[in-house]
């Protein structure tokens, strides 16, 4: 496998990062843990075996339990080997800290060491915008953390594409650390920067367009998660006639009664249609044609951050990195969200 140089950052990671969310996660109605220590300690490995060296977690996953399992499971390997992406925003020590005040930011980072035994964090990403912390403080905050060792590459996850600008250019005029690598939700189907207003239907908002141009623009690595929009483009998910969506039992869409309303709008089926096409001409499936088309932006280095819940998912994700889109592929993907 062909290993990918994270933008300016220098980092070398494989084409595909794992992301560990549901790691520890704990579903409300039932109590079940979706991907329990054994499970998540398999699906580690399996991302070993085939050469993934590229780990997303946050403070927050897992109620701290997703570091954790991956602390123990770095125990036995060489640290070195690894880039490992955490965030912060959420509290886990106190709940008056949701935010990104210097004291929340600091306590954080010092606990994702701890739960990760890890001297420090190859990328911390801001999780989440914070209008009630002037940004200076928390790059100031994060700029500590930097020079300390701690951090050594300073990411930014769900924002729009001014804030995402104004970070950068009150680093610039600070002379802090500034963003490197940006971590939006973006798949063929959900082309928004930002998530954060649930009461808005999943259609077009905000297009990510102006805050992908930045990413091209400032040299930032874009990192996508859910570019399987939560399952969706595996195409394992069917209409019904009443419109409703039909998922395999366990499945996401399944156990989530908001998958529906977070996950597929209407221009959702049509894209499906098309990466349905396209990965019947290349031989491939749905989910390894879609992860294609985000690793083949030209215009910035783009590592998606796939989910899996079971090993043979994540070996057919990792498929991806075989398969091969023409450019007239690629488009049609890109235009199928307008159709
Ligand atoms: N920064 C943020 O705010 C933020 C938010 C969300 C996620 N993330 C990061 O992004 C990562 C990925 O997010 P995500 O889990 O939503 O991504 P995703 O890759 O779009 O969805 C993953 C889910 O799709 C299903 N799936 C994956 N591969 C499959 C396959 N080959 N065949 C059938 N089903 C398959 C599995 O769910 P089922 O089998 O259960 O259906 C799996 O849990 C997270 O782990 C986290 O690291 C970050």
């Amino acid at each position: 496998m062909e290993y990918v140089r994270l933008g300016s950052t220098g980092l070398e990671v494989s084409p595909i990062c794992f992301g560990t969310w549901r790691f520890g996660l704990e579903h409300e109605d039932s109590g079940v843990v979706e991907t329990g220590r054994e499970d998540a300690h398999e699906l580690l490995d399996a991302l070993e075996e085939r050469g993934g060296n590229f780990i997303d977690t946050a403070n927050s996953y897992g109620g701290g339990d997703s570091e954790r399992w991956i602390g123990e499971w770095l125990e036995e390997r060489d640290r070195e080997d690894y880039v490992i992406a955490s965030k912060c925003f959420w509290s886990t020590v106190s709940r008056f800290q949701e935010n990104l005040s210097k004291k929340n930011v600091k306590a954080e980072v010092e606990g994702s060491l701890d739960r990760l035994g890890t001297d420090y964090l190859d990328i911390l990403y801001l999780h989440r915008s914070d209008d009630d912390t002037p940004i200076e403080h928390t790059l100031r905050a994060v700029d500590d953390l930097v020079s300390e060792g701690k951090v050594h590459y300073v990411g930014v996850s769900t924002c729009d594409a001014w804030r995402l600008v104004k970070g950068l250019w009150k680093a610039d005029v600070n002379n802090y650390e500034a963003f490197t690598v940006t971590q939006p939700e973006y798949s063929a189907v959900y082309r928004d920067p930002i998530v954060d207003d649930l009461d808005q239907p999943p259609e077009h908002k905000e297009p990510i367009t102006e805050y992908l141009d930045v990413c091209e623009d400032q040299d930032l690595a874009v990192c996508p998660y859910s570019p399987l929009h939560g399952g969706f483009l595996t195409g394992k998910y069917e209409r019904a006639d009443d419109g409703s969506v039909r998922g395999p039992d366990g499945s996401r869409a399944d156990i989530d009664d908001q998958f529906e309303s977070d996950y597929v709008a209407e221009a959702a089926w049509s894209v499906l249609d098309e990466v349905r096409s396209v990965a019947e001409e290349v031989d491939a499936t749905p989910a390894q044609v879609s992860l294609r088309w985000l690793m083949d932006h030209e215009r910035f280095t783009c590592v998606p951050i796939v989910g899996a819940r079971t090993v043979d998912q994540l070996d057919e994700n990792f498929g991806a990195v075989e398969v091969e889109l023409s450019d007239d592929q690629w488009e049609r993907i890109d235009a199928a969200i307008d159709a």
